[in-house]
This record gives C-alpha cells, sequence and structure tokens, in this order.
C-alpha cells in the first residue's frame, strides 16, 4: 500500500496529484493544506484513502505535527513526499531586479520566495526523512521550474520573474545536496519541472494576458513549437511516469515532465 505525502494540495498541480494518485483505492495519501479551510475540493473527492492534514511548510510545529500524524497513520513509514507547495508573488512578477519600486520590496519577494520554496522544502523533509528511511520507495519529488535552469534564462533572454526563478535555482541545489547525502540509502531525490501548468483559479485581465503572451514569445526563442501552457491532469500524468520511472542512478536530477532537460 504506497503512502504519498504532497504539500499545497488544496489545488492547482498538488491538488492534481491527489485526485490522480488516489483515483487508486490502494494508495494511501496524505493531503498537506496551508488551511483546513480551503480544503473543500479536497473533500468534495469524497475518497477515503485521502487523509487531510493542515501544514504551512514556513511553520515548523505544524510540519512536525503533520510527520507525528502520517506516522501514526503508516506505523512511521512513508513511500513518497512529493514537495509541491511554492510561493509565486502575484504583482511583480514582470520586474527585474533593478526595477522595483523599492529596495524593500525586492527584499521582502526574495526573501518571501527562498522562506516558502527553498527553507519550507528542508523543513518539510528534515520531518519526514525518518518515515521516508522505513518506505519502500525512498523517494522524494520536490516541484522546482525551468525558470531556475541558467540556460533557459540566457536562451529566452529572461530576466524578470527573479525572486521566484533564484529560489527554484536554489531548491535545484537542495535537491543535489540530499541525493548526495543519501543516494548509499537507497533514496531518490529528483527536482521537478511540471513544465507551464494552467492552475489559474480565473480568468486573467487584459494586463495579465498581454504580459504573459509576452513571455511565451520569449521561450519561443529555445522552444519554437511551444503553442501554450498544459492543463494540471496533463502535467501531474506525465510527471507521475517521470517519477514512477526515475532509479537510483537518477537520484539528484534536475528535469521537466518530459524526464529531460526540455522544460516546455
Ligand atoms: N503552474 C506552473 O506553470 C508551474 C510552473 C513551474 C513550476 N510550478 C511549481 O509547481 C508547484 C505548484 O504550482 P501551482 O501552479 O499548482 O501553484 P498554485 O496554484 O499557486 O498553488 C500553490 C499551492 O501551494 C500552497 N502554498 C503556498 N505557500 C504555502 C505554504 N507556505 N505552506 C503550504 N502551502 C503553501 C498554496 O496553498 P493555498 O491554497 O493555501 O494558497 C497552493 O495550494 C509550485 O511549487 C510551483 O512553483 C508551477
Amino acid at each position: 500500500m504506497p503512502s504519498y505525502a504532497i504539500t499545497g494540495a488544496a489545488r492547482g498541480i498538488g491538488f492534481e496529484f491527489v485526485n490522480q494518485l488516489s483515483a487508486d483505492s490502494g494508495n494511501t495519501i496524505f493531503a498537506l493544506v496551508r488551511s483546513g479551510a480551503t480544503a473543500n475540493k479536497l473533500a468534495e473527492l469524497g475518497r477515503h484513502n485521502i487523509h487531510i492534514i493542515e501544514a504551512d511548510i514556513t511553520d515548523n510545529k505544524a510540519l512536525k505535527n503533520a510527520a507525528a500524524e502520517v506516522s501514526r497513520s503508516t506505523g512511521n513509514s512513508l513511500d513518497y513526499l512529493i514537495n509541491n507547495a511554492g510561493f509565486v508573488e502575484p504583482e511583480r512578477a514582470r520586474l527585474t531586479l533593478d526595477s522595483y519600486p523599492s529596495e524593500e520590496l525586492l527584499t521582502k519577494d526574495l526573501l518571501d520566495s527562498f522562506n516558502v520554496n527553498v527553507v519550507g522544502v528542508i523543513h518539510t523533509i528534515n520531518y519526514f526523512l525518518p518515515l521516508l528511511k522505513n518506505g519502500k520507495a525512498k523517494k522524494v519529488i520536490t516541484i522546482t521550474s525551468g525558470l531556475g535552469d541558467l540556460d533557459v534564462t540566457m536562451g529566452a533572454d529572461f530576466p524578470t520573474a527573479a525572486p521566484y526563478s533564484i529560489s527554484k535555482a536554489a531548491v535545484n541545489m537542495v535537491n543535489a545536496k540530499y541525493a548526495a547525502q543519501y543516494k548509499s540509502e537507497g533514496f531518490v531525490f529528483l527536482a521537478l519541472s511540471p513544465g507551464l501548468v494552467d492552475t489559474s483559479t480565473r480568468a486573467p485581465t487584459q494586463k495579465e494576458l498581454e504580459e504573459f503572451m509576452a513571455m511565451v514569445e520569449r521561450f519561443k526563442n529555445v522552444y519554437p513549437d511551444f503553442t501554450g501552457p498544459i492543463m494540471p491532469e496533463t502535467s501531474v500524468r506525465m510527471q507521475l511516469e517521470v517519477i514512477n520511472r526515475m532509479t537510483i542512478d537518477d537520484t539528484g536530477a534536475f528535469i521537466s515532465h518530459k524526464g529531460n532537460k526540455e522544460w516546455l
């Protein structure tokens, strides 16, 4: 009975991981949500193999309690941890590092991104490691982004979304550090990019649409055939295929939903 813990599971890609994995009643899913109040979509799935646990990944006490709850349920083991929760600053993604209206805002966006996308991921892994050591799969997947790749940044001339991109580049190194440490114990650590995925919860404004199309045009420098975002269903199906395929020989990799360095 494989067990999975997924952070940021209330919506978007995290929700879709829960949805697809829980369709197999043999799987046990621990859906970690920042706030129980947002878990209605998960509850509506009405599946007995989904356990909803409240945990903001920047709150170590909440993470400790979440790991203890999973431990009680599984007899102190866990097979897969999927670090999906992520912070994207919604207002200032179009700014470059030198075009912020104030130093304070730039510092805030850098620290907020680092706090959730890097520090929160490290603490999550540390709290769940003792359980993962007793699991059969020993797979830790951290959802990263192609925006954390140096080659795509230069290839697409992409100077914006800097705090987010910097935090994702950093978490790729986090993944490598754990992989280097735990390869000898049979662990597979993956930094996995989901592609560009439409997880919007409302229609975009005209300004957002224009900005998005400008970004698509830049990506076309690197991926001429790119047409637009994929849906969470497709992304998660492809990511699960990659997760299932990867072995100890792949530990530490930073790859996409396509299983390679093709980010879109
Ligand atoms: N969508 C894309 O195109 C894309 C591309 C590359 C990488 N990614 C990565 O894929 C992951 C999921 O993206 P998404 O598009 O599904 O994002 P999303 O729709 O914005 O959802 C983000 C999820 O993370 C949760 N979260 C944020 N801060 C948290 C915290 N401190 N503690 C616990 N949970 C927290 C959110 O909780 P609330 O519901 O409470 O806000 C939400 O459930 C992220 O790591 C993102 O960086 C996405």
